[in-house]
């Protein structure tokens, strides 16, 4: 039997997989991945990334928000872009490739399209954004809400852990608060944007198919709780407690209980409880509330469900409860036009005229959120899924095979080849 010989898009992904090693090793932790916005771990990623762009023949800069950023001229200088993008930072303890994979599949893909002696009839951009996941600052997407511009100045005064405000870390960043607004594209300056991603489910991998088509992204709202009760002696007698644990932990189970009833995607992974001792009943307790739900009229009726249920838990328990909400963004529709050009991706990749007929493209929701929700502020917007092994993902045994990368760089070229072929009529 004579081994397989190597294409050119085996040799791309194992260069793809060999650049997610690497950029995993840009952490924060030295036992786990984690890489925040405006960290040194952020500014040692872009220089990478950006080395990496150039060498694919690529402009590149880095934005007034931090997002590392490429462009390949089109046909003629001061053509609108196709962007390709998605993000550089992880939430704690990540796998290797949610949102890196995105940013490294599209710059191959500009590498070729560059390389091929066949410009394209618009530009390409690539935006490798700096936030997506919202780990540092708690609020999310601010990456490619800068690019969107929908920036918020309330976000200025946001804090991470350590105390450090948005603001001074811009600053510490090496860059200008004042000038965010610089990092906003407009829509006539865009043709669509395409996004490359980690499925992180199990549906592509239970059907036996590598790529699927994007239809829309789940809307989502955070929140973050405080459920006060009174600290005390552990030994206090049962009538006297006011126990913030006991209230928070019949709050999550109730918030669990109403969202499977209501068919929305509901966690808490995020819960602190003060004094934080053995011997001392909880005074209180904090913890974060993500929901999400394919339609916002659903995820926005089980949040009132939810929050009166929490209020009367807390009410009968002589408990306090604050609600206050911390992220919010819109469900997302792919467009038509990009959904057809992803569709069109796929099927490039499903073998010559010998091939067997294979069955339509997969067409599968997001429950995760993505850039792509930002960006549809101010352009369409399309996604590749690339199956993702036991749909597991937000954890370090994340995994893709190298042949579906190969597959999703095809694809993603391809895709970008159909929405040329067609362009400029949409
Ligand atoms: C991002 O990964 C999110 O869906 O929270
Ligand atoms: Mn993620
Ligand atoms: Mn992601």
């Amino acid at each position: 039997m004579t081994a397989a010989v190597p294409t050119v898009s085996d040799a791309d992904a194992a260069v793809i997989l060999a650049r997610c090693e690497e950029l995993a090793r840009h952490s924060s932790l030295t036992d786990g991945i984690e890489r925040t916005y405006l960290s040194a771990e952020h500014a040692a990623v872009n220089y990478r990334v950006a080395g990496w762009m150039a060498a694919a023949g690529l402009t590149t800069w880095q934005d007034a928000a931090g997002n590392q950023c490429a462009r390949l001229s089109g046909r003629t200088r001061g053509l609108p872009a196709l962007m390709l993008g998605s993000h550089l930072d992880t939430v704690r303890a990540a796998g290797r490739y949610d949102g890196i994979l995105g940013v490294l599949v599209a710059i191959t893909v500009a590498g070729r399209i560059a390389a091929s002696g066949r410009p394209l009839p618009f530009a390409l951009e690539i935006a490798a954004f700096g936030d997506e996941e919202g780990t540092r600052f708690g609020t999310t997407l601010l990456g490619s809400r800068a690019v969107a511009g929908t920036w918020l100045e309330s976000w200025w005064d946001l804090r991470d852990a350590s105390g450090t405000s948005l603001r001074e870390a811009f600053a510490a960043f090496g860059l200008d608060p004042a000038k965010v607004g610089d990092a906003a594209r407009a829509p006539q300056e865009l043709v669509g944007y395409l996004e490359a991603h980690i499925e992180q489910g199990p549906v592509l991998e239970e059907e036996n198919r590598a790529l699927g088509v994007v239809t829309g992204i789940a809307g989502a709202r955070r929140f973050l709780l405080t459920v006060t009760g009174s600290a005390g002696h552990s030994g206090t007698p049962w009538p006297r407690r006011r126990d913030a644990l006991a209230g928070a932990a019949e709050c999550i189970t109730t918030i669990e209980r109403i969202a499977r009833a209501e068919g929305l995607t509901a966690t808490v992974g995020h819960l602190r409880v003060f004094p934080d001792a053995v011997n001392v009943i909880p005074g209180k307790v904090e913890f974060s509330l993500d929901l999400r739900a394919p339609d916002d009229a659903d995820r926005d009726r089980g949040w009132t469900l939810i929050e009166a249920a929490l209020t009367d838990i807390c009410a009968t328990r002589a408990l306090h409860l604050d609600s206050n909400q911390v992220h919010e963004a819109a469900a997302v529709a792919c467009s038509p036009r990009l959904r057809a050009a992803i569709a069109a991706g796929i099927r490039s990749t499903e073998g010559g005229a010998e091939a067997p007929a294979e069955p339509a493209p997969r067409e599968l929701p997001s429950i995760a959120g993505h850039d792509a929700m930002a960006i549809a502020a101010i352009t369409d917007v399309g996604m590749l899924f690339v199956r993702c092994a036991g749909g597991i993902s937000h954890h370090p045994d994340e995994s893709v095979t190298s042949a579906d990368v190969a597959l999703a760089v095809d694809a993603l070229e391809a895709a970008v080849r159909a929405l040329a072929a067609d362009y400029p009529a949409r």
